[in-house]
């Protein structure tokens, strides 16, 4: 099989390789880049767990082919921290306890990054709809809900948690408050 010559930028470094063109952009990602965050749930885009951002847009990278990816910019979630400091939605996930096995955690965390980037301020039924294409097993979604609101907290949308609706209660709310540095 002919191999193609591909640049991809993921999480801001650059790389060239020589790829089969049917390589799917989750294998590139954990194979040739052996950044094996990035997970693979049903191959088939039904779970999200492969989600990452392709120029910003989230995608199921299962279902991007890598040549497709060539010239463009991915971030995976090894690229959501900076400098050691985790990135508000890894620490939305943290403090909320929005996973448990955590496989469909890296999918869940780029999504609601997008989600976040759209709209700083979704009530609980965005968020909700927002992620109804990534799918957990463990959870039953309400921390998950909960980690993403703290994250739009966290990035400015204070208004977020108040206006949703949703629930959440004043001792999540003092909660937000209280935690040093929200
Ligand atoms: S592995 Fe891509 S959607 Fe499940
Ligand atoms: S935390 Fe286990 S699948 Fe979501």
């Amino acid at each position: 099989m002919s191999m193609h010559e591909v640049n991809v930028t993921v999480n801001g470094t650059s790389y060239t390789e020589s790829i089969e063109p049917r390589l799917l952009l989750v294998h590139f990602i954990r194979e040739v880049l052996d950044l094996t965050g990035t997970h693979i749930g049903c191959d088939t885009s039904n779970c999200g767990a492969c989600t990452v951002l392709l120029d910003g847009r989230s995608v199921k990278s299962c279902t991007v082919f890598a040549v497709q990816a060539d010239g463009r910019e991915v971030t995976t979630v090894e690229g959501l921290a900076e400098g050691g400091v985790l990135h508000p939605i890894q620490e939305g996930f943290k403090e909320k306890h929005g996973l448990q096995c955590g496989f469909c955690t890296p999918g869940m965390m780029m999504r609601a990054v997008e989600l976040l980037e759209k709209n700083p301020r979704p009530t609980e039924d965005e968020i909700r709809w927002g992620i109804s294409g990534n799918l957990c097993r463990c959870t039953g979604y309400v921390n998950i809900v909960k980690a993403i609101q703290y994250a739009a907290d966290k990035m400015g949308g204070e208004e977020a948690v108040e206006m949703s609706g949703n629930g959440v209660s004043e001792a999540d709310l003092a909660d937000h408050q209280l935690t040093p540095g929200a």
